[in-house]
């Protein structure tokens, strides 16, 4: 199984390898660790695949004069198979004849490897994927078209998959969706297939989102779908028009630090586009009788900011982590009020969470920053983050994002006016060329440490527990973040001579959270505090600016900046950190 990963297929008049590379490399955020490409060249159906990224098989593999009208490509960061060439996509039939590429994970992989092996396939690679090609080839010897013989395979397949499949005899691609993402570009004469939209930007706006069990026919600028649970379906052609001003790294070295920057405009770009939104929110969040809040990650952290911040509005609300939904079904009914929060909208975990909500009959809010992703198309209404792309895994932008609407909401319910200028310039001076630079210092203390601590109290927890997956995503140091009070109660015991411990302090807690951090300077450990005021008690002070409920914002933009310097500093790629990938499309 592959645990995230990027598709990407065309069928056109125009050079398709290169068109599939372009959009294959914009998918490299959803995995990075192989990569291939299936094509028709002639009568043959030739793949070229290896560890590596994009570029690599571009040098190493694609002869430059080879051209086709009929591709298949895939990205991969593979967790069940090594990271092998034989293990990375498009993965063959016996014959060679038949290519498919595919993100998910299939269930059921071992019953149906065993009913093929049983049949005389014989397998390469150590993947679940592999049997699906092996499928398509078992079921061409009884059913009379590829289609068919597609139909029938995806049909036996349990789990999760976005797959696409091409062989030797055919001038069209096939596909199927179910649970992992698949939307089409449509142009005249030609057709892209992709696993979200940011591939298919660069070719076209009409778009063709599709739904769970749709099964496609690709030609040339021509798009068959039809639903392998309900039959004849008509799919709308929607036109996107992203301003694509934002695109690619431009001057930065890296996305993160590109996407940590653009925060400076964050406002603006979510006021641009929450028409009315905003105000809908908080009379659904006012009037309904139970709210919860659902994420994972850093969408998670700002689930528990949105849930402080209605805590203070006197509105009761339970955050909930995805993955752990499943434990609370019995909360919810009719009057239960989801929001589900997911940057990517593609997140399984949120999904399912979503699902299940349904469900039991409750309503279904989201904040997304993917239009036409999972998460928007199941939810009763949605926020649009609209903060362009984010490429780099690690949540900078889409988390402030998330962080303001979620103060815009609290604002509205409060009858309270917002001034965004203000929170704009505190972002803009915490950006800053001198702050970056100030940061090394904190990097040379922390690049050689295996564990650091943070601590704060109220807002300024959720905060830390931000701060600690920001620098464990990208820098791989152990990051732990505790309530204040909390680390007496057992961990204390950690803190040795020279202990890196970064505190939050506020001015609500601050009494406390320094006396918190004379208990972990008195037992060695080293300070650095991240605060409007100097304290003796602070090894390193990083200033911020005073703050109210944007105080999560102020405390967090710098240990973004310090975890990107971090991971440089380690000769770490802070946009492809290992195991990870951009969005867990699967559970
Ligand atoms: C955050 O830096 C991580 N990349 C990860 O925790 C992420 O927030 C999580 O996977 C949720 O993603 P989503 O917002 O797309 O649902």
């Amino acid at each position: 199984m592959s645990k995230m990963c990027g598709i990407m297929g065309y069928v056109g008049n125009g050079n398709g390898i290169h068109a599939t590379l372009v959009g294959l490399k914009r998918l490299e955020y959803r995995g990075y660790d192989s990569v291939g490409v299936g094509y028709k060249k002639g009568g043959d159906l030739v793949i070229k695949k290896c560890v590596g990224r994009v570029e690599d098989i571009c040098r190493r593999l694609i002869p430059s004069e080879d051209h086709s009208t009929i591709v298949i490509s895939h990205t991969r960061w593979g967790t069940h198979g090594k990271i092998t060439d034989e293990n990375a996509h498009p993965h063959a039939d016996c014959q060679g004849k038949i290519a498919i590429v595919h993100n998910g994970i299939i269930e059921n992989f071992q019953d149906i490897k065993e009913f093929l092996s049983k049949r005389g396939h014989q397998f390469k690679s150590e993947t679940d994927s592999e049997v699906i090609s092996h499928l398509i080839e078992e079921y061409l010897k009884t059913e009379n078209s590829f289609e068919e013989a597609c139909k029938k395979a995806f049909s036996m397949l349990k789990g999760s998959f976005a797959i696409l499949a091409l062989a030797s005899g055919e001038d069209k691609i096939v596909g199927i969706r179910k649970d992992s993402p698949l939307v089409v570009g449509i142009k005249e004469n030609e057709s892209f297939i992709a696993s979200d939209i940011y591939a298919l930007l660069p070719f076209t706006k009409e778009f063709i989102f599709l739904q769970n069990y749709d099964f496609i026919t690709v030609g040339k600028g021509v798009v068959k779908i039809e639903n392998l649970k309900e039959g004849k379906v008509e799919r709308p052609v929607e036109v996107i028009d992203i301003n694509l001003e934002y695109d690619g790294k431009e001057k930065y070295h890296h996305f993160m630090i590109k996407e940590i920057m653009e925060q400076s405009e964050v406002i603006d770009r979510i006021l641009e586009k929450n028409n009315g939104k905003i105000e809908v929110f908080s009379k659904e969040i006012s009037s309904a009788k139970k709210v919860f809040l659902v994420g994972a990650g850093s969408s998670y952290h700002a689930c528990l900011y949105g849930s402080y911040l209605l805590t203070k509005a006197g509105i009761d609300s339970k955050p909930i982590v995805a993955s752990e939904f499943k434990h609370f079904e019995k909360l919810i009914d009719k009057d239960s009020l989801v929001i589900a929060v997911s940057q990517s909208g593609e997140t399984a975990d949120v999904i399912e969470a979503i699902r299940i909500a349904k469900k039991r009959g409750a309503k279904i809010f989201s904040i997304v920053n993917v239009y036409g992703s999972t998460v928007m198309r199941e939810s009763n209404d949605y926020i649009l983050m609209n903060v362009g792309f984010e490429v780099g895994v690690a949540a900078t932008k889409t988390f402030t994002s998330q962080l303001i609407i979620f103060l815009l909401i609290y604002k509205s319910i409060m009858g309270e006016g917002f001034d965004g200028r203000e929170l704009q310039s505190k972002i803009l001076d915490l950006l800053g060329r001198s702050r970056r630079e100030f940061m090394e210092k904190v990097v040379d203390y922390l690049k050689e440490k295996d564990h650091v601590f943070l601590i704060g109290r109220g807002l300024s927890f959720i905060s830390a527990e931000e701060a600690a997956l920001k620098i464990k995503e990208v820098s791989y140091i152990h990051a732990e973040a505790f309530p204040g009070g909390e680390l007496k109660h057992g961990t204390l015991a950690l803190i040795e001579n020279g202990t890196p411990c970064i505190v939050f302090v506020d001015r609500e807690n601050k009494d406390e959270i320094l006396s918190n951090a004379h208990e972990v300077k008195t037992r060695g450990g080293f300070i650095i505090g991240i605060s409007p005021e100097r304290d003796e008690v602070f090894d390193i002070w990083i200033k911020i600016p005073e703050a109210n409920e944007e105080l999560t914002i102020m405390q967090v933009i710098p240990i973004q900046i310090l975890a990107y310097l971090l991971a440089l500093k380690k000769g770490y790629n802070p946009d492809y950190p290992r195991n990870l990938a951009k969005s867990v499309t699967v559970k």
